[in-house]
């Protein structure tokens, strides 16, 4: 008997081929957006879930799911949605899907950094509106990012590509890691041992940290206060590490810039303030969203899966 799926959103046409050749899959193929409820009563007949950030794993929610689920097979890298403490007290497998994301997040992420930096959205927004009237030497002018410093926090997989493609700008790159990063990895970047140290060396902060506990508002107003006036944050990782009233504080007060957000606090409803702001280029959760991206994140939770059911250590076991 293969093992029963339940895959809690609608996945790509070729993941779900794969879902369906090796495993007996509970597709979602109106992409519904469960709820806990859902999901337990759903779980009655699966041996695992496949879920994505979208759908929350408390430590009530894994009290509650039925026995017989072995494992959450994250489509992520992320895994703030789930319980790991819960998960591992219940003997419960959690994996994510690393690396596969890196080349499409430092994208969205030079995207964001060029988007604030060139005022992006109120340039979309004037054509779009029929407000564009005219072109002046004063019209619309932005800042450049070539050969200014990059701030990066989180110096993993994704803050290393952002590196490497911003090195194209000419950018010199700057970092706070947990750990200091192997001179090859590194390739010159120049690392601070905390946060407070790297931050006055920031034209431009890009945040790749993992969201937890310990990095939950790690942007606040005293560390706001440190970076250069005029800076620029952007942040692809995770809306909890920014405290969303420091931000938008500084974001109007001409302390920052600008600021380029693909992640918030409370997504979809985020701070309604931010659709206010002119110094923000805002996108709604899309840093890993490209075809290629989304096919690899989906064979790599199903590799995730295939170990697992084949009673081997799975690659990308967090929990
Ligand atoms: C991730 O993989 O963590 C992305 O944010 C999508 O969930």
């Amino acid at each position: 008997m293969k093992p029963v799926i339940l895959v809690t959103r609608k996945l790509p046409e070729a993941v779900e081929e794969r879902l369906q050749r090796d495993y007996e899959p509970i597709l979602n193929p109106t992409d519904t957006l469960y709820s806990s409820d859902d999901i337990i009563r759903m779980a009655e007949t699966v041996d695992a879930i496949l879920p994505c950030h979208t759908e929350k794993f408390t430590a009530e929610v894994i009290e509650r799911l039925p026995d017989q689920v072995k494992a959450i097979a994250n489509f992520s890298v992320g895994y703030d949605h789930v319980d790991c403490e819960a998960a591992r007290k219940r003997g419960l497998i959690v994996t994510n899907t690393p690396d596969v994301l890196s080349d499409a997040t430092a994208e969205l992420t030079i995207m964001l950094m060029l988007g604030a930096a060139r005022r992006a959205s109120e340039g979309e927004r004037l054509v779009r509106s029929r407000q564009w009237k005219d072109w002046s030497p004063s019209f619309m002018v932005g800042r450049q990012v070539t050969g200014k410093r990059l701030g990066i926090i989180g110096f993993g997989r994704v803050g290393q590509v952002v590196a490497k493609r911003a090195r194209g700008f000419e950018m010199s790159i700057h970092y706070h890691n947990r750990k200091r990063v192997e001179p090859d990895l590194e390739k010159g970047a120049i690392y601070y041992d905390t946060i407070e140290a790297l931050l006055p060396h920031c034209d431009v902060l890009a945040l790749h940290c993992v969201a937890s506990p310990q990095t939950d508002k790690l942007l606040n107003r005293d560390r706001i206060a440190l970076l250069p006036d005029g800076a620029i944050v952007v942040n692809a990782s995770r809306g909890s590490v920014i405290d969303d009233a420091a931000l938008i504080d500084a974001l109007q007060s001409g302390k920052l810039y600008a600021a380029g957000l693909d992640v918030f606090n409370n997504e979809p409803d985020i701070n309604p303030v931010y659709r206010e702001l002119d110094n923000v280029f805002l996108m709604p959760h899309i840093g890993s969203a490209t075809a290629e991206t989304r096919d690899a994140m989906g064979f790599r939770a199903l590799d995730n899966l295939d170990a697992i059911f084949a009673g081997k250590e799975p690659g990308d076991r967090v929990a």
